[in-house]
């Protein structure tokens, strides 16, 4: 069986590697048709990422077909359409007490902790494992990972209509929040310092744009809210400068702040900006119980993939697809490895 494999920093290959267990009892085997590549496989790959060791099979986004079902399993069928939720978790520390377990004390993520389900068949536990209806196409499947961020992430902010709205970053995490928030009936302002990214955030309903060192980003933020602020913003650009300047300068009065990147550098923050407008700063990792929703999603076509997906390659070029995502930032978002 093939595998996408970060060998050690900087360099990949599509290697053999082990066939996949028969599932034991509470586990699902999987067949592998479609993975999303995610920024964090990029940052795995350059070793850039704050929670992987190598060797490390890639890829978190993942889509697939039931093949064998484990003993006790009951709510999974041979044949079933499927996609993961690639978060591990403990089940008793504080986090997964109150229900958060995708901050669990010992989180265990695929792709990062553990191995990843860039391969042809994977087994793991059948509760990573939500069915999705077989009329879905596989890459569009395998875009229910992300979606499930900009559900998290939404919900964090406790989103509404009536909110103004600055995304930081118009990548694939950027654009998954700005047509959820679009769908939610939000006005939403996007900031990247890419125009063709920018561009692309237009055509999927972007109300305004803000290009970052080319354009005054505050000057935007007034003109867009009256002189307001924007109520929330979601940071996913992993930018110590913007990220500072959103606390400082664009968020309104009673404003939320959802932070995604995750860059491991202090930023500058006066606690003063933080109390006197009352605003909450927020994480968001991953997503806990948002499958379920974002399969309806893709099911009743509430959400549409097709902005989002911009290149599919066959899996064993892996190689070819991670240099292009690097190379050309600009023309990608989302690029689907096809594994049938
Ligand atoms: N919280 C989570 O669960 C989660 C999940 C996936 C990714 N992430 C993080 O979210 C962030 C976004 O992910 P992505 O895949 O969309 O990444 P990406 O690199 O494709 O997109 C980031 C965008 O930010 C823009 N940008 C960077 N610095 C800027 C600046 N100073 N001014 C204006 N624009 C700037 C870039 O041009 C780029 O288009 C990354 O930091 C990633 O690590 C978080
Ligand atoms: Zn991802
Ligand atoms: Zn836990």
């Amino acid at each position: 069986m093939k595998a996408i494999i970060a060998q050690r920093p900087g360099l990949l290959q599509v290697a053999d590697c082990p066939p996949a267990a028969a599932p034991a009892a509470g586990e699902v085997k999987l067949r592998v048709h479609a993975g999303g590549i995610c920024g964090s496989d990029v940052h795995v790959l350059r070793g850039e990422s704050a929670f992987a060791t190598y060797p490390r099979i890639l890829g978190h986004e993942i889509a697939g077909e039931v093949l064998e079902v484990g003993e006790g399993v009951r709510n999974l069928a041979v044949g079933d359409h499927v996609v993961v939720d690639p978060v591990r978790a403990c089940g008793r520390c504080y986090a997964c007490r109150v229900g958060r377990y995708n901050v669990c004390r010992e989180i265990r993520v695929l792709a990062a902790h553990v191995d990843g389900g860039f391969r042809e068949e994977f087994t793991l536990p059948a509760g990573q494992v939500h069915r999705i209806a077989k009329e879905i196409p596989w890459a569009f499947a395998a875009t229910a990972e992300p979606y499930t961020i900009a559900a998290e992430a939404t919900e964090r902010a406790r989103l509404s209509g009536q909110d103004s709205v600055l995304i930081c970053g118009a990548g694939p995490i950027g654009i998954v929040i700005l047509q959820v928030a679009k769908r939610l009936g939000a006005r939403v302002l996007m900031l990247d310092a890419l125009p063709a990214r920018l561009e692309r955030a237009k055509a999927l309903g972007a109300d305004d744009v803000a290009l970052g060192g080319k354009e005054d980003v505050g000057a935007k933020v007034a003109a867009f809210t009256q002189g307001e602020g924007v109520n929330v913003i979601f940071e996913a650009t992993g930018s110590i400068p913007v990220l500072e300047d959103c606390i400082q300068k664009w968020v309104s009065p009673a404003g939320r702040v959802v932070v995604l990147g995750f860059p491991t550098q202090a930023a500058r923050i006066a606690p003063i900006d933080i109390m006197k407008r009352e605003l909450e700063i927020l994480g968001s990792r991953l997503s806990c119980n948002q499958f379920p929703k974002v399969v309806r999603w893709l099911e009743e076509g509430w959400i549409d993939p097709r902005g989002l997906l911009t290149h599919s390659f066959p899996f064993r070029e892996a190689p070819a697809a991670f240099e292009h995502i690097q190379q050309h930032p600009e023309d990608t978002l989302k690029v689907v490895l096809r594994f049938d």
